[in-house]
Protein backbone atom coordinates (compact mmCIF):
# COMPACT_ATOMS: atom_id res chain seq x y z
CA UNK A 1 0.00 0.00 0.00
CA UNK A 2 1.09 3.53 -1.00
CA UNK A 3 1.79 5.58 2.39
CA UNK A 4 -1.13 8.00 1.18
CA UNK A 5 -3.52 5.19 1.19
CA UNK A 6 -1.67 3.64 4.44
CA UNK A 7 -2.64 7.73 5.79
CA UNK A 8 -6.18 7.76 4.08
CA UNK A 9 -6.72 4.24 5.68
CA UNK A 10 -5.77 5.53 9.33
CA UNK A 11 -8.10 8.87 8.51
CA UNK A 12 -10.83 6.68 7.64
CA UNK A 13 -10.87 4.84 10.46
CA UNK A 14 -10.46 7.64 13.14
CA UNK A 15 -13.34 9.36 11.35
CA UNK A 16 -15.27 5.80 11.62
CA UNK A 17 -14.51 6.54 15.09
CA UNK A 18 -16.92 9.72 15.17
CA UNK A 19 -14.42 11.89 16.51
CA UNK A 20 -14.89 15.31 16.13
CA UNK A 21 -12.96 17.29 13.56
CA UNK A 22 -10.26 18.86 15.13
CA UNK A 23 -9.04 22.53 14.73
CA UNK A 24 -5.38 22.55 16.45
CA UNK A 25 -3.24 19.70 17.15
CA UNK A 26 -0.77 19.14 19.86
CA UNK A 27 1.89 16.88 20.12
CA UNK A 28 2.99 16.27 23.78
CA UNK A 29 6.70 15.21 24.86
CA UNK A 30 8.47 13.33 27.60
CA UNK A 31 6.54 13.34 30.66
CA UNK A 32 3.86 15.90 29.32
CA UNK A 33 0.90 13.31 28.57
CA UNK A 34 -1.26 14.38 31.59
CA UNK A 35 -2.06 17.55 29.64
CA UNK A 36 -4.61 15.33 27.31
CA UNK A 37 -5.89 13.38 30.11
CA UNK A 38 -7.85 16.79 31.58
CA UNK A 39 -9.53 17.39 27.96
CA UNK A 40 -13.48 17.56 27.85
CA UNK A 41 -15.39 15.37 26.07
CA UNK A 42 -12.62 13.29 25.96
CA UNK A 43 -12.32 10.16 23.61
CA UNK A 44 -8.76 8.81 23.01
CA UNK A 45 -8.03 6.22 20.79
CA UNK A 46 -4.95 3.99 21.52
CA UNK A 47 -2.55 4.37 18.77
CA UNK A 48 -2.46 0.21 18.52
CA UNK A 49 -6.38 0.37 17.17
CA UNK A 50 -5.51 2.73 14.38
CA UNK A 51 -4.24 1.23 10.94
CA UNK A 52 -0.78 2.31 10.16
CA UNK A 53 0.12 4.13 13.12
CA UNK A 54 3.73 3.27 15.06
CA UNK A 55 3.52 2.43 18.66
CA UNK A 56 5.94 4.35 21.00
CA UNK A 57 8.27 2.54 22.68
CA UNK A 58 9.82 5.08 25.18
CA UNK A 59 9.85 5.38 28.93
CA UNK A 60 7.38 8.70 29.49
CA UNK A 61 5.50 8.64 26.04
CA UNK A 62 2.02 6.67 26.10
CA UNK A 63 0.52 6.23 22.93
CA UNK A 64 -2.83 7.14 22.52
CA UNK A 65 -4.64 9.83 20.18
CA UNK A 66 -6.62 11.76 22.06
CA UNK A 67 -9.63 13.79 20.68
CA UNK A 68 -11.23 16.65 22.92
CA UNK A 69 -12.47 20.48 23.87
CA UNK A 70 -9.52 22.18 25.53
CA UNK A 71 -9.93 26.34 26.00
CA UNK A 72 -13.35 25.91 23.77
CA UNK A 73 -11.58 24.74 21.11
CA UNK A 74 -11.77 21.25 19.38
CA UNK A 75 -8.38 19.50 19.65
CA UNK A 76 -6.24 16.55 18.67
CA UNK A 77 -3.40 15.73 21.00
CA UNK A 78 -0.59 13.19 20.32
CA UNK A 79 0.09 11.81 23.79
CA UNK A 80 3.78 10.15 22.37
CA UNK A 81 5.31 11.04 19.87
CA UNK A 82 7.98 8.83 17.41
CA UNK A 83 11.73 9.11 16.86
CA UNK A 84 14.15 8.61 14.93
CA UNK A 85 16.21 7.22 17.43
CA UNK A 86 13.66 4.26 17.96
CA UNK A 87 14.77 3.27 14.42
CA UNK A 88 11.70 4.38 12.65
CA UNK A 89 11.62 5.43 8.99
CA UNK A 90 11.13 9.78 9.25
CA UNK A 91 7.92 8.83 7.27
CA UNK A 92 6.44 6.95 10.10
CA UNK A 93 7.76 8.92 12.89
CA UNK A 94 5.37 12.33 11.09
CA UNK A 95 2.54 9.64 10.55
CA UNK A 96 0.53 11.19 13.27
CA UNK A 97 1.15 14.70 11.86
CA UNK A 98 0.13 13.56 8.48
CA UNK A 99 -3.18 12.36 10.04
CA UNK A 100 -3.85 14.92 12.05
CA UNK A 101 -3.14 17.22 8.62
CA UNK A 102 -5.53 15.41 6.64
CA UNK A 103 -8.35 15.86 9.65
CA UNK A 104 -7.80 19.10 8.94
CA UNK A 105 -6.22 20.77 12.28
CA UNK A 106 -5.06 24.44 11.28
CA UNK A 107 -2.84 24.57 13.77
CA UNK A 108 -0.19 22.27 15.48
CA UNK A 109 1.53 22.92 18.99
CA UNK A 110 4.66 21.02 19.73
CA UNK A 111 5.93 20.41 22.43
CA UNK A 112 9.13 18.38 23.57
CA UNK A 113 12.25 18.06 26.14
CA UNK A 114 15.74 19.59 25.33
CA UNK A 115 18.91 20.42 26.54
CA UNK A 116 20.44 23.79 27.56
CA UNK A 117 22.91 24.93 25.36
CA UNK A 118 22.11 29.09 26.20
CA UNK A 119 24.30 30.03 28.98
CA UNK A 120 21.35 31.95 30.32
CA UNK A 121 19.08 29.12 30.38
CA UNK A 122 18.32 26.94 33.22
CA UNK A 123 16.40 23.16 34.03
CA UNK A 124 12.79 24.12 34.33
CA UNK A 125 12.78 27.07 31.60
CA UNK A 126 9.88 26.84 29.10
CA UNK A 127 11.72 28.01 25.11
CA UNK A 128 9.45 29.55 22.77
CA UNK A 129 10.95 27.84 19.83
CA UNK A 130 11.85 30.77 16.97
CA UNK A 131 13.66 28.48 14.27
CA UNK A 132 15.06 25.05 14.49
CA UNK A 133 18.48 23.83 12.85
CA UNK A 134 18.17 20.15 11.20
CA UNK A 135 21.39 18.41 11.99
CA UNK A 136 20.33 14.70 10.82
CA UNK A 137 19.90 15.21 7.01
CA UNK A 138 16.48 13.52 7.05
CA UNK A 139 13.31 15.08 5.83
CA UNK A 140 9.90 13.96 5.58
CA UNK A 141 8.72 15.80 2.79
CA UNK A 142 11.38 13.63 0.55
CA UNK A 143 11.08 10.80 -1.51
CA UNK A 144 8.22 9.87 -3.60
CA UNK A 145 5.98 13.03 -4.71
CA UNK A 146 3.03 13.12 -2.99
CA UNK A 147 0.83 16.23 -4.00
CA UNK A 148 -2.31 16.13 -1.32
CA UNK A 149 0.57 16.40 0.91
CA UNK A 150 1.73 19.28 0.28
CA UNK A 151 4.44 21.11 -2.55
CA UNK A 152 7.50 19.34 -3.22
CA UNK A 153 9.11 22.35 -2.27
CA UNK A 154 8.28 25.07 0.48
CA UNK A 155 9.61 27.71 2.21
CA UNK A 156 10.85 27.88 6.01
CA UNK A 157 11.41 30.92 6.71
CA UNK A 158 8.23 31.73 8.74
CA UNK A 159 8.02 27.77 9.92
CA UNK A 160 7.68 28.93 13.33
CA UNK A 161 4.22 31.08 13.39
CA UNK A 162 5.10 34.71 14.44
CA UNK A 163 1.42 35.33 15.82
CA UNK A 164 1.50 32.13 17.92
CA UNK A 165 4.64 32.64 19.46
CA UNK A 166 3.31 36.20 20.39
CA UNK A 167 0.20 35.03 21.60
CA UNK A 168 2.12 32.60 23.63
CA UNK A 169 4.73 35.13 24.97
CA UNK A 170 1.57 37.22 26.03
CA UNK A 171 0.63 34.03 28.14
CA UNK A 172 4.05 33.92 29.63
CA UNK A 173 3.67 37.49 30.46
CA UNK A 174 0.15 37.52 31.99
CA UNK A 175 0.85 34.85 34.36
CA UNK A 176 4.07 36.77 35.44
CA UNK A 177 5.98 33.55 34.01
CA UNK A 178 9.68 34.09 32.72
CA UNK A 179 10.49 32.30 29.28
CA UNK A 180 13.14 32.05 27.30
CA UNK A 181 13.01 32.43 23.30
CA UNK A 182 15.45 30.37 21.01
CA UNK A 183 16.99 28.08 18.67
CA UNK A 184 16.54 24.29 18.53
CA UNK A 185 18.66 22.02 16.84
CA UNK A 186 17.34 18.34 16.05
CA UNK A 187 19.66 15.44 15.96
CA UNK A 188 18.90 11.82 15.94
CA UNK A 189 20.21 10.61 19.42
CA UNK A 190 19.68 8.22 21.24
CA UNK A 191 23.29 9.00 22.85
CA UNK A 192 23.73 12.80 23.77
CA UNK A 193 25.84 14.90 22.59
CA UNK A 194 29.49 15.59 23.12
CA UNK A 195 30.96 18.14 24.28
CA UNK A 196 32.65 18.86 20.95
CA UNK A 197 28.87 18.91 19.09
CA UNK A 198 27.34 21.07 21.75
CA UNK A 199 30.18 23.58 21.21
CA UNK A 200 30.16 23.49 17.51
CA UNK A 201 25.69 24.33 17.58
CA UNK A 202 26.86 26.77 19.63
CA UNK A 203 28.87 27.95 17.17
CA UNK A 204 25.94 27.53 14.55
CA UNK A 205 23.73 29.58 16.62
CA UNK A 206 21.59 26.78 18.87
CA UNK A 207 19.89 27.73 21.88
CA UNK A 208 18.69 23.86 22.64
CA UNK A 209 19.11 20.46 21.14
CA UNK A 210 17.08 17.73 21.34
CA UNK A 211 15.48 14.38 19.43
CA UNK A 212 12.27 15.58 17.99
CA UNK A 213 9.86 17.64 16.42
CA UNK A 214 11.22 19.18 13.49
CA UNK A 215 10.22 16.35 11.63
CA UNK A 216 6.46 17.06 12.63
CA UNK A 217 7.21 20.70 12.24
CA UNK A 218 8.40 20.27 8.05
CA UNK A 219 5.86 18.05 7.17
CA UNK A 220 2.79 20.36 9.33
CA UNK A 221 4.67 23.29 7.24
CA UNK A 222 4.44 21.41 4.29
CA UNK A 223 0.77 20.73 4.54
CA UNK A 224 0.09 24.83 5.36
CA UNK A 225 -0.59 24.31 8.88
CA UNK A 226 0.73 26.68 11.18
CA UNK A 227 2.69 25.99 13.95
CA UNK A 228 4.28 26.82 17.52
CA UNK A 229 7.04 24.87 19.33
CA UNK A 230 7.66 25.34 23.03
CA UNK A 231 10.18 23.27 24.85
CA UNK A 232 11.18 22.24 28.45
CA UNK A 233 14.79 22.45 29.29
CA UNK A 234 15.07 19.52 31.18
CA UNK A 235 19.07 19.77 31.76
CA UNK A 236 22.15 21.18 30.58
CA UNK A 237 23.76 19.89 27.15
CA UNK A 238 26.89 17.87 27.50
CA UNK A 239 29.76 20.73 28.82
CA UNK A 240 28.00 23.01 29.50
CA UNK A 241 28.50 22.15 33.80
CA UNK A 242 30.25 19.64 35.06
CA UNK A 243 28.59 16.70 35.04
CA UNK A 244 27.11 14.07 33.16
CA UNK A 245 23.40 13.72 31.25
CA UNK A 246 20.98 11.44 32.43
CA UNK A 247 17.17 10.49 31.47
CA UNK A 248 16.12 10.10 34.78
CA UNK A 249 16.99 14.02 35.26
CA UNK A 250 15.00 14.72 32.21
CA UNK A 251 12.38 13.25 33.64
CA UNK A 252 12.53 14.09 36.68
CA UNK A 253 12.43 18.04 35.55
CA UNK A 254 9.69 17.33 32.73
CA UNK A 255 7.74 16.28 35.89
CA UNK A 256 8.29 19.18 37.64
CA UNK A 257 7.48 22.03 35.34
CA UNK A 258 4.46 20.08 33.66
CA UNK A 259 1.81 21.56 35.90
CA UNK A 260 3.58 24.68 34.66
CA UNK A 261 3.90 23.71 31.02
CA UNK A 262 -0.24 22.27 31.18
CA UNK A 263 -1.76 25.63 32.44
CA UNK A 264 0.52 27.68 29.95
CA UNK A 265 -0.66 25.22 26.80
CA UNK A 266 -4.00 25.72 28.18
CA UNK A 267 -4.18 29.49 28.07
CA UNK A 268 -2.16 30.20 24.67
CA UNK A 269 -5.21 27.46 23.22
CA UNK A 270 -7.58 29.48 24.40
CA UNK A 271 -5.79 32.79 22.53
CA UNK A 272 -5.81 30.86 18.92
CA UNK A 273 -8.48 32.01 16.59
CL1 LIG B 1 21.34 17.46 26.15
N1 LIG B 1 20.39 16.42 23.99
C1 LIG B 1 19.42 15.88 23.25
N2 LIG B 1 19.74 15.50 22.01
N3 LIG B 1 18.18 15.68 23.67
C2 LIG B 1 17.89 16.05 24.91
C3 LIG B 1 18.84 16.63 25.75
C4 LIG B 1 20.11 16.80 25.23
N4 LIG B 1 18.24 16.90 26.94
C5 LIG B 1 16.97 16.52 26.83
N5 LIG B 1 16.74 16.01 25.61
Amino acid sequence: MSYYDELKKAVEYIKSRRVPGPEIGIILGSGLGDFADGLEDRIGIPYAEIPGFPVSTVKGHRGNLVFGRAGGRKVAVMQGRFHLYEGYPIQKVVFGTRVLGLLGIKALIVTNAAGGINENFSPGDLMVIKDHINMTGENPAAGEEIPELGPRFFDMTFAYDAELRKKAKQVFEEAGLEYKDGVYAFLKGPSYETPAEIRMLKTIGADAVGMSTVPEVIAARQMGIKVLGISCITNMAAGILDKPLSHAEVLEVSEKVKEKFVRVLCSIIEKID
